[in-house]
């Protein structure tokens, strides 16, 4: 019989999580413990379709991160916190979330044994999200009030009781998080020319810009991506140049107007010569249908903004460039807004008879 170890790793072929995998890039040492869940080596998926309806020549990916083991990017600067949170002696961790952030938290947590306090904006979270943080175990507060409201509340939990906060303002977040862009250096040899990414607090965008920096620094890619950050039209603040006090967009996970990591966006838009754009939430809605029925890529609202930023962009898109877009989340994190926004329908009352059902399909 084969004896199976207790470390998952050695039970895949060869990849460990994104702390093993990039563990010279990171601020562990060989004291750390590492929670993981195998997160990261997600893949780089081609997109033609999306690709024709630019032209010239330009290739482009989808970084589908949903495949995550939470469903999210999250995960990578989860396993990150979560490891330097538990090898501080930390006994409990808090986050505000719009909802991956509090699976994330939570599934990460609860592996370790730690407590996972999660506040949430009542009636804003898909509810594949808050199943999930349900059932990994977490103590979910739902308060009357936006996520804005929700991460001011913890950063002061945080700072007046032993908890903490995870959170994108916990730089080890964005170290993990900087991982997907060596990901996808790694993949396709040299950094794209655009990388378009969906923004809330910017946390990921910001973590992206680290990554790729980082990389150019140590001769890992010759080039540096123009980093293009969308935001949705009704909760775009780095658009405005404003904070937004209420925030509002079908994409629920970027909900968000006063982004945690304002200052860093900024900074990685200037130094990327990059652009933040809005895009509106039918544009959103096309985008994700788009990648569902003609890639086969089920992605949550959120992530397709990052296609949609690309299409309302497409005539600035240079000739014979590579473009990456990252989908942060998966589908199936919200499948109320699948069927809601699905121009397709069950055909329903159907009779279990051949005839009718070959008529019903034209045969
Ligand atoms: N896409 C998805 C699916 C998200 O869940 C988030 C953020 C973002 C994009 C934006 O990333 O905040 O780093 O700019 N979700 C957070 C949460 C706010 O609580 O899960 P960002």
């Amino acid at each position: 019989m084969v004896k199976l170890a207790n470390n998952p790793t050695s039970l895949t072929k060869g990849w460990s999580g994104i702390i093993e995998a990039y563990r010279p890039y990171l601020p562990v040492n060989e004291t750390t413990p590492v929670v993981t869940l195998l997160e990261g080596n997600t893949p780089l998926i081609p997109v033609p379709q999306i690709a024709a309806q630019i032209g010239r020549q330009v290739q482009v990916y989808v970084k589908y991160d949903g495949l995550n083991p939470t469903g999210s990017f999250k995960d990578r600067g989860m396993t990150m916190a979560i490891s330097k949170a538990k090898e501080a002696g930390a006994q409990a961790v808090i986050c505000a979330s719009t909802g991956n952030t509090s699976a994330a938290a939570a599934a990460y947590a609860r592996r370790c044994g730690m407590r996972a306090l999660v506040i949430i904006p009542d009636g804003y979270v898909a509810l594949g999200k808050l199943a999930q943080a349900l059932l990994y175990g977490a103590e979910v507060i739902a308060i009357d009030g936006n996520f804005d409201e929700a991460l001011t509340v913890v950063k002061q939990l945080a700072e007046n009781y032993p908890i903490t906060l995870v959170n994108s303002l916990n730089p080890y977040r964005l170290e993990g998080q900087k991982t997907a862009a060596f990901e996808v250096v790694d993949i396709l040899g040299d950094a794209p020319d655009w990388l378009c990414v969906p923004v809330g607090n910017a946390g990921n965008i910001s973590a992206y810009w680290m990554g790729f920096c980082q990389y150019h620094q140590v001769g890992k890619c010759q080039k540096l991506p123009k980093m293009m950050g969308f935001q949705a039209a009704g909760s775009a603040p780095l658009i405005a140049g404003h904070p937004i006090s209420s925030p509002n967009t079908v994409a629920t996970a970027i909900r968000i107007g006063n982004p945690a990591n304002w200052d860093k966006a900024i900074a990685t838009q200037e130094s990327s010569q990059g652009e933040f754009n809005a895009v509106t939430d039918a544009e959103i809605l096309e985008a994700y249908q788009l990648l569902a029925s003609r890639e086969g890529i089920f992605c949550e609202p959120a992530s397709a903004a990052s296609v949609a930023g690309l299409l309302k962009c497409r005539d600035q898109v240079p000739s014979g460039s590579t473009v990456v877009c990252v989908l942060t989340g998966n589908g199936l994190k919200d499948p109320d807004a699948a069927i809601k926004y699905s121009d397709n329908s069950v055909k329903a009352g159907i009779a279990p008879n051949l005839e009718v059902v070959a008529d019903l399909v034209g045969f």
